[in-house]
């Protein structure tokens, strides 16, 4: 059905769609940015400079490469520009399920009727997005995380009328700008990754509550643990690894007092319910005037980027030398 691959429109600039647009120019594709005004395109275009040139320290990218990258990317105001000469187009714009519809249907209006139209929705369902859509089984989500030119999982979600074609030739597309796609077989709310996030948060929130630990103590308990560990295997093979006789037990006496509530956990409703939103309010589990120094946070986010970067190069064993 899909003869070449060549050309990339992203639709949405923001926090999700430069780093995807960022994901494939450095693939080698040319990607076609589209957002609503000039100033989210320079940017986002500017992010993608910056993040680039940390490529280029981690040894990820040649500097040579980083000027022939942002060559193939192209930024517009002009949706017709973006999605008419695109193969394969991402939207990435804000969770709103009519706006989404809306621009889905504006898309297949430019594009041509084998293009494949991914959404990178959180929550949404394919199936309801493409719900005016004609052709639908070019439809797919590919949920990517944040920061998108880092994370190497992509979910690739097939929806009610997606085609197995279509799915594999996105999954190949992922594998070869070298992100770690895997295919979900089914729609259910929050894919794969999210509901085990949220499981493993709703536990995390209630021993918070109750006063177990520190919210320092908390986060460092896991990131030295199973955080550790599962930077490198996943949770099959660590409970094969462990014995799954030793995890049979331990399901039996834990899950009784496992957290199990269907409602927001009770610290997280009570910090929202005052105003305490995270770093942007300046306050949430940490207090950001006296938790950290100054400088201090954007240094633990910038190191954050860094061994992220040193874990890419582990795994791909890339390098430009
Ligand atoms: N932020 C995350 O961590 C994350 C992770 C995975 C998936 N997502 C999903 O990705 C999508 C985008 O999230 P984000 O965090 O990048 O949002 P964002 O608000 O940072 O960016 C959305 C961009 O879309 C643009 N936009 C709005 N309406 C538009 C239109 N009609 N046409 C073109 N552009 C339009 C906005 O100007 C904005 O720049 C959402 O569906 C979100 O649920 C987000």
């Amino acid at each position: 059905m899909m003869s070449k691959m060549e050309n990339i429109a992203v639709i949405g600039a923001g926090m999700m769609g430069h780093g995807i647009a960022q994901s494939f120019i450095m693939g080698g594709y040319a990607v076609m940015l589209h957002d609503l005004h000039e100033s989210i395109l320079e940017t986002a275009e500017a992010h993608i400079k910056n993040s680039l040139e940390l490529f280029r320290r981690a040894d990820l990218i040649a500097v040579e490469e980083i000027e022939k990258a942002m060559q193939r990317l192209t930024l517009t105001t002009d949706l017709k520009q973006a999605a008419q000469p695109a193969n394969f187009i991402v939207e990435a714009i804000p969770e709103d399920l009519s706006l989404k519809q809306d621009v889905f249907c504006q898309i297949e209006n430019h594009c041509d009727q084998n293009t494949i139209i991914a959404s990178n929705t959180s929550s949404l369902k394919i199936t309801d997005i493409g719900m005016r859509v004609k052709n639908k089984k070019r439809l797919v989500i590919t949920h990517w995380f944040n920061p998108a030119q880092l994370v190497p999982t992509v979910e690739v979600v097939k929806g009610e009328q997606t085609s197995d074609e279509i799915i594999d030739i996105t999954y190949n597309l992922l594998s070869k700008i070298e992100k770690a796609p895997v295919k979900i077989f089914k729609e259910l709310p929050g894919f794969l990754v999210n509901r085990i996030q949220i499981a493993l948060a709703r536990e995390v929130l209630d021993l918070y509550e109750k006063g177990v630990a520190s919210a320092a103590d908390i986060d460092q308990a896991i990131r030295g643990s199973i955080g550790f560990r599962l930077a490198s295997i996943g949770p099959l093979l660590t409970m094969d690894l462990g014995g799954l006789n030793i995890w049979f037990r331990v399901f039996e006496n834990l899950l009784p007092d496992i957290q199990s509530s269907t409602a927001p956990p009770r610290a997280l409703q009570k910090l929202v319910g005052e105003g305490h939103d995270g770093i942007k309010s300046g306050k949430g589990f940490f207090d950001y005037s006296m938790d950290f120094s100054k400088g201090e946070l954007e240094d633990t986010i910038k190191q954050r980027d860094q061994e992220f970067l040193q874990r890419l190069k582990q795994l791909y064993r890339k390098t430009t030398s």
